[in-house]
């Protein structure tokens, strides 16, 4: 098999992105992202009509991947595609199309696990952009998922910890939610924030042992307080906007913080890479980057783009299952849920 010249072209729609990209070999040649505003308008992602938008754009979406990377579909070597975890409907869409046109290029399908594309996206060529060696930390925040990964290898992972409730993304979103921001609320928590001061309000960190994580709680305190405030002061939340925003940005970090502090006294490793669409979050990326100072830690931040859902990191899984001929038949399936 030829492996220097591979061309892969991804497919990736777990929730309510529709993304494709061409990669050669480990280099991101387009990275396609067509997002589905109908969602905001009812405070979060709904399913049903998630998968109708995914059908909708995957094939625009495709063709100007294609068309970016200015590849034909007969130099394609492979099709990969995230089999899970996420929504069943939106995962068929993307399977389903993945599955017809390898069958019609007779060329490999690679199914890829959407987690693991968070964290192997640091393994993306970029210039600028180091990547981590084995074994590091991965801390993966996203919409769906808080995880604290130990990565040996890449397709030798281990949670080593994870949330009990809640995932840090939807705490983020929830809160935005009290706040009458609209959905997904995190970028607009993360804007308001840095105008604000993270000390100006303070909410309990819950108390989870080990290496776990809880934010139902955090959710429901501000609430409380929300309520409280505005009994009180019907304008409260126009008037103390990015002071609210930064003090709950802040009470995330120091959550997500204590937790890694403590991954790392217990495994000894001291590189950290983030992934996930809240490792865009700028206050996290200031907070982890202080540590390499402050610790010694090494720690890797994804390229922006390569943050929230998109294909190129359902691509480099594809290119290193596919120098690995780890293969799928047609008979491959979906999963709503799926581990390592
Ligand atoms: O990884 P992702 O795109 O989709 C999932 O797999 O869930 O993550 C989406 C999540 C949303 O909760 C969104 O509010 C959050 O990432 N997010 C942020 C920021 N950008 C995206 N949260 C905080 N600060 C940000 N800048
Ligand atoms: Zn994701």
């Amino acid at each position: 098999m030829q492996k220097s010249e591979v061309f892969i072209l991804a497919i990736e729609s777990s929730c309510d992105d529709t993304a494709a990209a061409v990669l050669h070999n480990d280099k991101v040649l387009s990275n396609v992202v067509a997002n589905q505003l109908i969602h905001n308008q009812y405070g979060g992602v709904v399913p049903e009509l998630a998968s109708r938008a995914h059908q909708q754009n995957i094939v625009p979406v495709i063709d100007a991947a294609l068309r970016k990377a200015n590849v034909q579909k007969e130099q394609l070597n492979a099709i990969a595609f995230t089999q899970g975890p996420g929504l069943m409907g939106s995962l068929l869409v993307g399977s389903s199309f993945s599955k017809s046109m390898a069958l019609a290029l007779n060329i490999p399908l690679i199914a890829v696990n959407h987690m693991q594309a968070h964290i192997l996206a640091h393994f993306i060529d970029e210039e600028g952009f180091e990547k981590p060696t084995f074994p590091f930390l991965a801390l993966t925040i996203s919409g769906g998922h808080t995880q604290i990964v130990k990565v040996n290898d890449f397709f030798d992972m281990e949670i080593i910890g994870e949330t009990t409730d809640d995932a840090v993304g939807e705490a983020f979103d929830k809160s935005a939610k009290i706040l009458n921001l609209p959905y997904p609320g995190g970028p607009l928590i993360d804007k308001y924030a840095q105008l604000g001061n993270p000390k100006a309000f303070t909410f309990t960190k819950p108390k989870v042992p080990g290496l776990d994580f809880s934010f139902s709680g955090l959710k429901t305190a501000i609430l409380y307080f929300i309520q409280k405030n505005v009994a009180q002061n019907p304008s409260f939340i126009e008037e103390n906007r990015n002071d609210i925003c930064s003090s709950i940005q802040y009470t995330i970090i120091e959550i997500l913080m204590d937790k890694i502090k403590l991954a790392v006294k217990e495994t000894g490793i001291k590189q950290i890479a983030i992934g996930g669409g809240v490792s865009a979050n700028s206050g996290i990326r200031k907070r982890l980057k202080e540590t390499e100072k402050k610790y010694g830690w090494k720690t890797f931040i994804p390229k922006f783009e390569y943050t929230t859902d998109n294909a190129a990191m359902i691509g480099i899984v594809g290119y290193q299952k596919y120098l690995n001929e780890q293969f799928e038949t047609s008979k491959v399936v979906s999963k709503a849920r799926i581990s390592f």
